[in-house]
């Protein structure tokens, strides 16, 4: 058969023809999610793209289509499952290598885990950890400030302002965040090649099972202790599976936060007036905080999922054994829901935006997330009220290639 056909229980899919996915223009501004080039060729709110391993996916792009989906039981997020859409080939591992990574699970599986976390991340034990999130934050800006301008505001504080934070939750030590953060940074590149993605994953995995031995021997007042404690010594949790939670925590908890701020306070050096009113009143801040992450939508390449049975979504069917992808991005940019939804808007209602998922595997650590991004937003706004951009916008280094994106620098100075 030729490869470029694709068998469903529809026509089959010439892919040669389709267009090519993740959409990528590195000459637009680093807040355009898909150029209009590309966007004019995506023919209809669902429509079928080429991905880079060869297959092909559906993508979803409209906000009430993107909630269906993801809402609905009959899509697996298991990308072992033939037929996922996926970016780059799978590494060669074992299912060991999986266990606890439960973004990748399904029903009861899914649940079980994620339930062990649920009232870790619940807004009200967040909220007890606001001293931690406001110091780590002022710290970050002493020694920002101490070593003056200009700084690379990416390493000075969108970086370890949330690495600090997870690994304090965690129980992992700071003092190794070159080596996970280059780790993590491998297994978010979808041009990371398979044996590189592999060797990150067992480097991390192996750091992590280290630490949860040494954890279990001698606990203390942090999440692995007390799953350790709680649920491994009662035999609720294999310690392989608390590894995958781990590992999930730690790229998830800083990597998305991070580049968060990069972006933010690039956009917000761009809308001076927006910046002054932040510094002028903190209450503006979570409504900016909605606002900017529904315009920014970080994870471009959208939420991958496969069907399990016929199913319909605006209007269309998707078959049995179908890749689909909920496009985020322009989700968030539906002008249906949000008024002239391609611009920034930080008065707006944005609160119904995707920017975290939707249905079972909405983001758990939202709380944290909101919480970092307002205080680290107010913060530097009131401490540095110079703050000025130190390089041209246009050409600034941008995370191309990972799934999250963001700014590899952010020269600035005060
Ligand atoms: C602004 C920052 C963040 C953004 C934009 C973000 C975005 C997302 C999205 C879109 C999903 C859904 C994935 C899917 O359905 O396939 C997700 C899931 C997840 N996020 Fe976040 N996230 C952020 C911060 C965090 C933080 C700080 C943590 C942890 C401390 C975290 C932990 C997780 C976990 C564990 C999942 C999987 C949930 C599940 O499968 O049930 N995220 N995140």
């Amino acid at each position: 058969m030729n490869p470029a056909l694709y068998a469903t229980e529809g026509a089959p899919v010439r892919t040669e023809e389709l267009p090519l996915f993740p959409f990528r223009s590195p000459d637009d501004d680093p807040f355009t999610p898909v150029t209009g080039a590309d966007r004019d060729r995506l023919d209809a709110p669902i429509t079928r793209v080429r991905l880079p391993t060869g297959g092909w996916t559906w993508l979803v792009t409209r906000h009430a289509d993107v909630k269906q989906l993801l809402r609905s039981d009959a899509f697996s997020a298991d990308m072992d499952a033939p037929g996922f859409p996926l970016l780059r080939p799978l590494p060669p591992q074992s299912p060991r290598n999986r266990s606890g990574s439960f973004i990748r699970m399904d029903g009861e599986a899914h649940l079980r885990l994620r339930r062990m976390l649920t009232a870790e991340f619940m807004i009200r034990n967040i909220a007890r950890i606001a001293p931690l999130i406001d110091d780590v934050v002022e710290s970050s800006l002493d020694a920002m400030r101490d070593a003056g301008p200009p700084a690379d505001l990416v390493a000075a504080f969108a970086l370890p302002v949330p690495s600090l934070v997870i690994c304090h939750l965690l129980g992992v030590p700071y003092a190794d965040h070159a080596f996970f953060q280059q780790r993590s940074g491998i297994l978010l590149d979808r041009s990371a090649a398979p044996p590189q993605v592999h060797d990150a994953i067992i480097e991390l995995r192996g750091y992590l099972g280290e630490l949860i031995q040494a954890r279990r021997a001698d606990p203390g007042d942090d999440l692995i202790s007390r799953l350790a404690v709680e649920r491994i010594a009662t035999g609720e949790l294999e310690a392989d599976e608390l590894v995958g939670m781990a590992l999930l925590l730690l790229i998830a908890g800083h990597e998305t936060t991070a580049n968060m701020i990069g972006l933010s306070v690039l956009l917000l050096l761009q809308h001076p007036d927006h910046l002054a009113a932040l510094r002028a009143d903190e209450d503006l801040a979570d409504g900016m905080v909605e606002e900017l992450l529904r315009y920014l939508s970080i994870v471009r390449t959208g939420l991958p999922r496969l069907a399990t049975r016929d199913v319909e979504i605006g209007g269309h069917t998707i078959r049995a054994g179908e890749p689909a992808t909920a496009l985020l991005s322009l989700a968030n940019r539906d002008d249906d829901v949000f008024a002239d939804g391609s611009g920034f808007d930080p008065y707006r209602q944005a609160h119904q935006h995707l920017a975290f998922g939707f249905g079972v595997h909405q983001c758990i650590g939202q709380p944290l997330a909101r919480a970092e991004l307002r205080v680290a937003l107010v913060r530097l706004a009131r401490r540095f009220p110079g703050l000025a951009l130190a390089a041209d916008p246009a050409k600034l280094p941008t995370r191309d290639t990972s799934i999250v994106y963001g700014l590899a620098e952010l020269p600035v100075t005060w």
